[in-house]
């Protein structure tokens, strides 16, 4: 999606889109937050902050946070929500031009479910970003969709859900309502972080419930469907 894009869905935020940081069921992101422990003067960029959820529930564990959003009336949510709880610089600009405005500063940057382009360039362009904010032993947390749950979901749905079809058959692009969007398998995410010069710290999922893939729970099994989280330092 574009910025006009998410713009229109500022207002439907909850509803509309998954925040990864209100809706995994195992608190898993509070243990990949808690195995990076700040300096006193460390900064938190975020990189994509939607409605600035993550800065909500973490922010108070760096000194400077940094949230950074294309879309300005998400950002002005973003604002709105965070007011008089959080000291937060909120930038609305595109991740591409974030590190010559910020640098590497960022002891953690996070970045959930924002590189999803079915555009290898653009997506290649957000990669680089996510490293060119991290300073040298920084930390990145990265939530991408994953394809294997996908391919288990699809399953569920026999096909014909609300995932739609996918195409071509092994690159990742998944439709989801409307759009195109690159999913990750667990071997793909790690091969980029590395090649990204970043080392895997961590790897694993978050789950989130299957009303967001707009289904009920199954009675059958335990099996809920993920995105992959990845903590990964910067050499
Ligand atoms: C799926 S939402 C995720 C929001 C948030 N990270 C979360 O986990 O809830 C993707 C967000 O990234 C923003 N975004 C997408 N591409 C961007 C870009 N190139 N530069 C800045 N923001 C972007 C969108 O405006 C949207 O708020």
């Amino acid at each position: 999606m574009n910025r006009r894009e998410w713009n229109l869905h500022a207002d439907e935020f909850e509803s509309d889109i998954c925040d990864i940081t209100v809706d995994e069921t195992d608190n898993q992101l509070s243990r990949y937050v808690k195995a990076v422990k700040p300096s006193s003067d460390s900064v938190l960029v975020d990189l994509g902050c939607g409605l600035g959820s993550f800065i909500q529930k973490f922010g108070d564990r760096f000194h400077e946070r940094v949230g950074i959003d294309f879309a300005s009336r998400i950002i002005a949510r973003a604002k709105e929500r965070c007011a008089g709880r959080l000291n937060v610089t909120w930038h609305v600009m595109d991740i591409a031009r974030a590190s010559d405005v910020i640098r590497a500063r960022a002891d953690l940057t996070v970045c959930f479910n924002v590189i999803t382009s079915p555009s290898p360039v653009k997506r290649n362009a957000l990669w680089s970003c996510v490293k060119e904010v991290t300073k040298p032993h920084g930390f990145a947390l990265v939530v991408v969709p994953s394809i294997e749950s996908n391919s288990m979901v699809e399953k569920r749905e026999g096909g014909g859900g609300r995932n739609g079809r996918r195409s071509p058959p092994g690159d990742g692009l998944v439709k989801r309502e409307d759009s195109w969007q690159k999913h990750f398998s667990r071997r793909e995410l790690m091969s980029i972080m590395s090649q990204r010069g970043f080392q895997v710290k961590r790897i694993g999922r978050a789950y989130y419930p299957w009303s967001t893939e707009g289904l009920r729970k199954p009675r059958s099994d335990n099996q809920r469907p993920w995105d992959w989280i990845c903590l990964a330092q910067r050499a």
